[in-house]
């Protein structure tokens, strides 16, 4: 490193120890646009060598250098948001500002950096959330619409294509019905995540009344539910109804992507450990004899929408909202999902849940 390069005293006398204490970027410009003090925040987006250069050598940004070329001149602020590319991209929202000169004469500028990556990257997922909604109501709602035009109109004395349409238009509705549901899971679940659960949960009565519901319900291509419970296995902290919608999303899941025919297993075993969080746990696998997931979509199957086949998914009736669910219930609840698949054979999802302290 050059001694230019040493931090400490800048030229002009700026003290840089004090702006090192600021998170954010902060870089001082004297007239002629040389940098004169950088910060360390500012140190890891400038290039090398950048004291008493311009600053245009160690950050080359048209709009940056143009904006600090107006607040030079003009002695107003002026405001830029910029990205810098990296493996990690990030932007800055930028705030440039006159101050006074060190020596007097002219004016300096001090450019202070703001990191809103993640408010961005935040705002960016809210309107793709909001995009994504309104396509997976609108197509239902157009199918709704073109057998409504058809029933008033071709097919108005037409027996036979009114009962098939009808049920269409009711399958059509139902995927509605179940979308808004489960949204409206998704927000419940999310305001609540801070907040643990406290009560105790037995999961073996909930586990065999999915068994029962399963193995009376037509229309599961044939598949059963073996439920493997070992004897003694304890209580978790938790809340019935949201661990219910956990396995119910699970089994359903092991239901529609498991090969016609198979099993569903799910059993429940006592744990040492909830790993990642620690303490005793319970866990709970369900396990099927699919088509499994490739190793590359494991870590994206929670995320909201998401569908490794979307022409598959929706015709079993999927939105990809159903993993995203279990996610937020098992942080909810401190406990740990862990998906395993092999290609061809078939995926266990497993959950771990804290166990709930000794009664008494
Ligand atoms: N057991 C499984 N075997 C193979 N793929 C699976 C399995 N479970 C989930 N997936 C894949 O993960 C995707 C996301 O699952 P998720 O439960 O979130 O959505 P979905 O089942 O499509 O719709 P929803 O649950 O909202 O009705 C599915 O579309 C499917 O591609
Ligand atoms: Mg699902």
């Amino acid at each position: 490193m050059s001694p230019a390069n040493q931090p400490g005293t800048g030229m002009l006398g700026v003290e840089t120890g004090i702006l090192d204490s600021f998170p954010d970027p902060v870089v001082v410009v004297s007239r002629s646009r040389a940098v004169v003090a950088a910060n360390r925040a500012a140190r890891e987006i400038l290039a090398q060598n950048y004291l008493g250069r311009d600053l245009a050598i160690s950050l080359r940004h048209p709009e940056v250098l143009a904006a600090v070329d107006a607040v030079l001149q003009s002695g107003e602020g002026e405001e830029v948001e910029l990205t810098l590319p990296g493996i990690v991209p990030r932007t800055f929202y930028l705030h440039v500002t006159a101050i006074p000169p060190s020596d007097g004469v002219g004016a300096e500028a001090i450019l202070l950096f703001r990191d809103v990556t993640v408010a961005r990257r935040s705002e960016q997922m809210r309107a793709d959330f909001v995009a994504n909604v309104s396509h997976e109501l609108r197509s239902p709602l157009s199918a709704l619409l073109g057998f409504i035009e058809t029933l008033k109109g071709p097919a108005r004395n037409d027996e036979a294509a009114r009962v098939r349409f009808l049920d269409i238009m009711q399958a059509e509705a139902e995927r509605m019905t179940h979308l808004i549901d489960d949204l409206l899971s998704l927000s419940r679940v999310e305001i609540n995540e801070h907040v643990q659960p406290r009560g105790r949960t037995d999961l073996v009565p909930i586990l065999r009344s999915i068994a029962v519901a399963v193995s009376n319900r037509s229309g599961d291509r044939g598949a059963r539910l073996e439920l493997d419970a070992a004897v003694d296995v304890p209580a978790v902290v938790g809340d019935p109804d949201e661990l219910r919608q956990v396995f119910q999303n699970l089994v359903d899941n092991a239901l529609k992507y498991g090969r016609p025919g198979t099993a569903v297993t799910v059993a429940l075993r006592a744990v040492p450990r909830v790993p990642q969080v620690g303490g005793p746990g319970v866990a709970v696998a369900v396990i099927d004899q699919g088509d499994g997931i490739a190793a590359d979509e494991i870590p994206r199957l929670t995320e909201r929408f998401y569908r490794v086949d979307k022409g598959r998914s929706r015709s079993v009736g999927g939105t990809g909202l159903g993993l995203a669910i279990v996610k937020h219930i098992v942080s909810r609840h401190r406990g740990h999902l862990q998906i395993d698949s092999t290609i061809g054979v078939g995926s266990t999802f497993t959950v771990t849940l804290p166990v709930a302290p000794a009664l008494g």
